[in-house]
Formats: C-alpha cells, sequence, structure tokens
C-alpha cells in the first residue's frame, strides 16, 4: 500500500494471511481504538461472515477480503446510508480495473452479467445517539474459478475472472478500491448522503423495473420508484399502495 493516495482509508492497513473474519479483526480493532481509515486485509478467512448469518465463501489467492474502520460523526440510523458508499465504490472499482459493467441489486449486492461478484456486509458499535465506529466489510470475486463457488449457493454467483476471462491483479483491484472510497467518504463528510445515493440509483439494476419482492413475513409484486435515504427501497405495489422495503429479497420481473 505505498503510496496510496487517500486521507483517511488506509492509514493503517494489516495484511493478514489467514483470519477467521476480517470484520470480527477490524471490530476488535477498533473497539481497542484503532484509527478511523484503519484496513484489514486477509488472504483467506476460516469464517467469512455474510449477510443473514451465512457464510461468505473465502478460498486463498483469488479474492479480495477487507474490512474498513469508519468513526463518522452521524446517528445509528443514519449509519446504514455508508452502505451506498462500499457499494458505489465497488462498482467504480470494478469499471476502472476490468472491461465488465458492474450492476447493483438491493440492498448492497454488485452483479456482473446478472450474477453476485461481491458482498458487503457493516457492522457497527453505537449509542442512542451516535455512532462509535462502523466497519465496512467487503468481498470482491476476483479470480475464483466457478469450480470453487460450490454449488449450494442460494443466488447465481461468478468472480470477475470467469465473467471477463482475464485474470484481474488483486493488489491493483484492493488500492483502487481504497481510493474510491476515501474520495466517496470524503465526500459523504462533506456534502452528505444524496450525492452518493444519486450515483447507487444510476447504476441500480431494479431502478423503474418490475420486482417481486418478499418481506420474509409476506410477498408482493411492484414497480421500484427508488430508495430512500435511509437505504429502504421503495416499491410501487400493483395492489396500489407505496411501500417502503427495509429488508428482504427482490427478484427481477421479466417485462
Ligand atoms: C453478503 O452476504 O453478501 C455479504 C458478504 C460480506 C463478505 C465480506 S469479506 C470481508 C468481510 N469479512 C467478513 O467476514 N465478511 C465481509
Amino acid at each position: 500500500t505505498r503510496g496510496l493516495a487517500t486521507r483517511r482509508v488506509g492509514g493503517r492497513v494489516v495484511c493478514l494471511k489467514e483470519t477467521d473474519s476480517t470484520n470480527a479483526v477490524a471490530f476488535k480493532m477498533a473497539e481497542e481504538g484503532a484509527v478511523e481509515g484503519t484496513v484489514v486485509i486477509a488472504d483467506t478467512q476460516s469464517a467469512g461472515k455474510g449477510r443473514l448469518g451465512r457464510i461468505w465463501l473465502s478460498p486463498p489467492g483469488v479474492n479480495l477480503y477487507c474490512s474498513v474502520v469508519l468513526r463518522p460523526p452521524i446517528s445509528p440510523v443514519a449509519a446504514c446510508q455508508l452502505t451506498f458508499l462500499s457499494v458505489v465504490a465497488v462498482a467504480r472499482t470494478i469499471e476502472r480495473e476490468t472491461t465488465l459493467i458492474p450492476q447493483i441489486k438491493w440492498p448492497n449486492d454488485i452483479l456482473v452479467a446478472g450474477k453476485k461478484v461481491a458482498g458487503l456486509l457493516n457492522e457497527m458499535n453505537a449509542e442512542t445517539e451516535k455512532v462509535n465506529f462502523v466497519v465496512l466489510g467487503i468481498g470482491v470475486n476476483l479470480n475464483m474459478r466457478l469450480e470453487q463457488l460450490g454449488s449450494t449457493l442460494r443466488h447465481p454467483a461468478t468472480s470477475l475472472l470467469e465473467a471477463s476471462g482475464t485474470p484481474v491483479r488483486r493488489i491493483a483491484f484492493a488500492r483502487t478500491l481504497l481510493e474510491e472510497l476515501d474520495g466517496l467518504y470524503d465526500r459523504f463528510l462533506i456534502e452528505g448522503e444524496a450525492p452518493i445515493r444519486a450515483e447507487w440509483l444510476e447504476r441500480s439494476a431494479i431502478g423503474g423495473r418490475r420486482v417481486k419482492v418478499n418481506t420474509g413475513n409476506g410477498e408482493f409484486r411492484g414497480t421500484v420508484q427508488g430508495v430512500d435515504a435511509f437505504g429502504a427501497l421503495l416499491v410501487q405495489s400493483d395492489q396500489g399502495a407505496l411501500e417502503t422495503v427495509l429488508s428482504g429479497d427482490v427478484a427481477l420481473l421479466d417485462g
């Protein structure tokens, strides 16, 4: 990381050969006072954490697993806005480092050619009024081969290598990602989430599209209107109401 052109992100970078989860390591370091911008990167994770308690496949030598400690002066309810930052940073990085066109799928998946290549998991430590720190966890499938992906995945997944046929330079990718993240965080601190959310929407695969939403306690169909400042999806339901979806699964419907 010599010569990283950033203000905050990557001020300190900890590279590990193997760990359970970079999010767990970064969280512990943050609890012990690690400065804002501290980054933990591992070559492999034995217990990579995915959303909803799922496992994130983390074979050695091929992908990117990293976590970033931020200490934004915001309230806990606003912390979900940081997801826009990592999503947009990963999308921009894929664009800069490959020939692929990334698409965003709510809430925080990044797809190429309709399949998932990256996942994000933010974890927060907060009091009622203010955030102590947030750990942004970012996993990107760079050079993993399809046979390493396994057949038990709930959603179709791929890697940048599988999708483009060209291996990705891991260090260059990591460096670009940290630089993009740093620039976006700077902007977030000055201008708030609105400009970054606007880019998120522009890049999202679901804006204006027909979807089926599964909220966990029911299913409905509708058309995506956008996303609000708290990351909730706004869907005009076929039944007529404008629904605010805080969490759940969204699938594109044809047509
Ligand atoms: C998802 O389920 O889509 C989120 C996956 C997040 C994986 C990354 S890999 C680096 C960081 N450390 C973890 O244990 N998880 C995140």
